[in-house]
């Protein structure tokens, strides 16, 4: 029975890895071991199944003792262990969600439904590191898979409009802080429905650009805004988030020698949980819409082709509609006025599962097979 190590198991991707693991029973046959960083000795969670106290998750010896440690604990932990653990000769599988050492040679980036190929090529070949990719290309490349699967884009452009998930669990909340706080500036004259829309306007910004509104974490007003920066700044003046959208792509995909060109803009919106893009792909040949259509939805059978119609788009390919789901629908498809061969497409996808947890929870499950 596999010894599986669970570290940030708490934290806002651990506890929806936790609640997925949980609904698929994932739990039974395998050994959870369950670390802390504060709260060593305490009992571990109720999982429907014993487990041990919580154990030190920076106790090399418990760590060495796994067969496989699962680490949604973030990037500082990756860096702080992974090394000491592998110098010190550990060959367990390390799964992680974090970013650390996703373009490590390594490291391969998991998404099953995508790349099973270099999965499956990368563990017989002795691979034992496998990482969670970011999440608006995890989200990409679900649903724009059919297309990568047949060898169809010569390049593409990716326009996000990324959730405060992305950010994290405090980023949420500043959000919904920062939308309460531009209702309550107006709340009465919302009372009113004959107050002049340019007054109720002229106080809503005026309460966005106050001293008393909460940036701490987003640094400037999202709510009623939109943030076209994430991450931080490289010399070619891309963002790096920016960057993992041709770099993580083209890993996953195993086209490192020969990269499809991918690059765009990624945008903070206010949007709690699911990513949505935007693409223009240019493909090598002028391929009937049918046939593209058909190919996007056949690849996995968690992303859907949503109708290019007012009615289907609003009803089916928002985040509303798909937050806390693992669907990833895709719309908006049709032809650009610069030729046959410009395809739009729209596509979105909760943050937290396909954009974080459920590519680690099925790599388990792949080691396990
Ligand atoms: N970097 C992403 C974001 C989330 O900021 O939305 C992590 O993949």
């Amino acid at each position: 029975m596999l010894k599986v190590g669970f570290v940030g198991w708490r934290g806002m991707v651990g506890s929806v890895l936790m609640q997925r693991m949980l609904e698929d029973g994932d739990f039974n046959g395998i050994e959870p071991v369950f670390f802390t960083t504060s709260q060593v000795g305490q009992p571990g969670p109720d999982i429907g199944v014993d487990v041990p106290a919580l154990k030190d998750a920076f106790a090399l010896d418990d760590l060495k003792a796994l067969d496989v440690i699962i680490t949604c604990q973030g990037g500082d932990y990756s860096k702080a262990v992974y090394g000491d653990l592998r110098s010190g000769g550990w060959k367990g599988y390390w799964i992680d969600a974090a970013s650390t050492l996703r373009m490590a040679d390594d490291a391969t980036i998991v998404l099953d439904p995508v790349n099973r190929g270099v999965i499956d090529a990368q563990l017989a070949s002795g691979a034992k590191t496998f990482v969670g990719g970011n999440c608006t290309v995890s989200l990409m490349l679900m649903g724009l898979g059919g297309l990568f699967e047949a060898d169809m884009i010569e390049w593409m452009t990716s326009m996000t409009y990324q959730a405060a998930s992305g950010s994290g669990a405090k980023h949420m909340r500043e959000l919904l802080n920062q939308m309460g706080g531009l209702r309550d500036s107006v709340g009465e004259e919302l009372k009113d429905t004959s107050s002049a829309i340019l007054d109720i306007d002229r106080k809503v910004t005026a309460a966005m650009r106050s001293g008393s509104f909460p940036t701490d974490n987003f640094g400037a007003p999202l709510a009623g805004s939109l943030l076209p920066w994430i991450d931080s700044k490289l010399d070619n003046g891309q963002s790096r988030e920016e960057w993992k959208g041709g770099a993580e792509t083209n890993k996953i995909l195993g086209l490192e020698n020969n990269p499809v060109p991918i690059d765009g803009l990624c945008v903070r919106i206010g949007a709690m949980r699911s990513h949505s893009q935007a693409f223009t792909i240019k493909l090598k040949q002028d391929v009937p819409l049918d046939e593209i259509e058909d190919r996007l939805a056949k690849h996995n059978e968690w992303v859907s082709v949503v109708p290019n119609e007012k009615d289907a788009t609003i009803e089916q390919l928002t985040p509303s509609a798909i937050t806390g789901t693992l669907q990833v629908p895709v719309g908006r498809l049709r032809k650009l006025a610069m030729g046959g061969e410009y395809l739009s497409a729209f596509s979105v996808g909760d943050q937290l599962l396909w954009g974080a947890a459920e590519p680690i929870k099925r790599m388990l499950g792949i080691l396990r097979e």
